[in-house]
């Protein structure tokens, strides 16, 4: 059998403006992760089984447009394997779905790694994770690529559009409070809402998507340096130009409200909006508190994660 797994992800910045060529910051979310394993097939065929959404289907029945077809199929045709072997892959995540935490995508990127080591010849992380890009298509319409390279990678990252990544080195682990509203995060629909905005006042919005990666560049710098408090400012600033962007919604801010009064050091919408999560950056000790309070204040789940250098 060959297992392979996959961690979630956050974006930290410039969720949107990334989308039209500025920069974003992402780091992984290791303590939950999708795991993907293969084995030879008892039928003929090759057999999906994911239980959480009540999967359990052999590939040709399913259409181009369901992702882990797309998946298989894409691992299947970059290999040039013709008549691939019975096998049985079954699918599961601890990383919640639809909330931003980049389950989709890590399921991808993991099944690409267990069936092509499981076929006997290993993607490489660059092809894994333009994979899986092509896959997110199906979901996105247009993404910007920042998912799949933060999970593929594993590791903090500065991106830009088109451009090769950069691993982000903090001078010290910094703590974050993830915490899910429990609404789904249309993310297509708020991308979509996004472009008609841009489409209206390209000099408005274009302004506005510079501000944003500005202050992911300006992130990037303060991680570096350590200024964990300049680093909550910034934050702030971004969840205010994504209530301006319209992604924000009731309560995403009702969370980053109680982030602060709970005595977060900044915090923000994170991913597509609109549902899905808000971050909160923290001290360390301060944390299971702060999730406490975020709980009560109408949380569905928290996560307590740090990133590491
Ligand atoms: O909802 P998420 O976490 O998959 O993030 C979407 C991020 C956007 O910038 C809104 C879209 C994109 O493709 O980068």
């Amino acid at each position: 059998m060959t297992t392979s797994s996959a961690p979630g992800k956050i974006i930290l910045f410039g969720e949107h403006a990334v989308v039209y060529g500025h920069p974003a910051l992402a780091v992984p979310v290791m303590q939950v992760q999708a795991q993907v394993e293969v084995e030879a097939g008892s039928r003929p065929g090759i057999w999906l089984e994911a239980k959480q959404i009540g999967l359990q289907a052999e590939l040709a029945s399913l259409g181009p447009d369901n992702p882990l077809a797309a998946m298989v199929r894409g691992v299947l045709a970059l290999q040039a394997v013709t008549s691939p072997p019975s096998l049985f892959i079954r699918i599961s995540s601890s990383i919640p779905i639809a909330s931003g935490l980049g389950s989709g995508t890590a399921v991808s990127v993991a099944l690409a790694r267990a069936l092509s080591q499981h076929l006997g010849s290993p993607l490489n992380d660059d092809e894994v994770s333009r994979l899986a890009y092509e896959v997110e298509k199906f979901h996105h319409g247009r993404p910007s690529g920042i998912d799949n390279t933060v999970i593929t990678f594993a590791r903090p990252v500065f991106f830009v559009r088109g451009e090769p990544i950069e691993v982000l080195h903090p001078a010290d682990t910094f703590t974050l409070v993830i915490a899910d509203t429990g609404l789904p995060a249309p993310t297509r629909e708020a991308v979509g809402d996004v472009r008609r905005l841009w489409e209206a006042d390209k000099r408005r919005w274009e302004r506005h998507f510079e501000l944003i990666g500005e202050l992911a560049r300006q992130a990037r710098q303060v991680i570096e340096k350590g200024d964990w408090h300049d680093l909550g400012v910034l934050m702030e600033r971004n969840h205010s130009l994504l209530q301006e962007l319209t992604v924000s919604c009731p309560a995403l801010d009702a969370l980053a409200e109680a982030a602060r009064r709970s005595g977060a050091l900044g915090a923000k919408l994170s991913g597509g909006g609109r549902g899905g999560n808000m971050i909160a950056l923290v001290e360390e000790a301060n944390a299971p508190a702060i999730a406490e309070a975020l709980r009560k204040a109408g949380a569905v789940h928290t996560l307590i994660t740090r990133v590491g250098v």
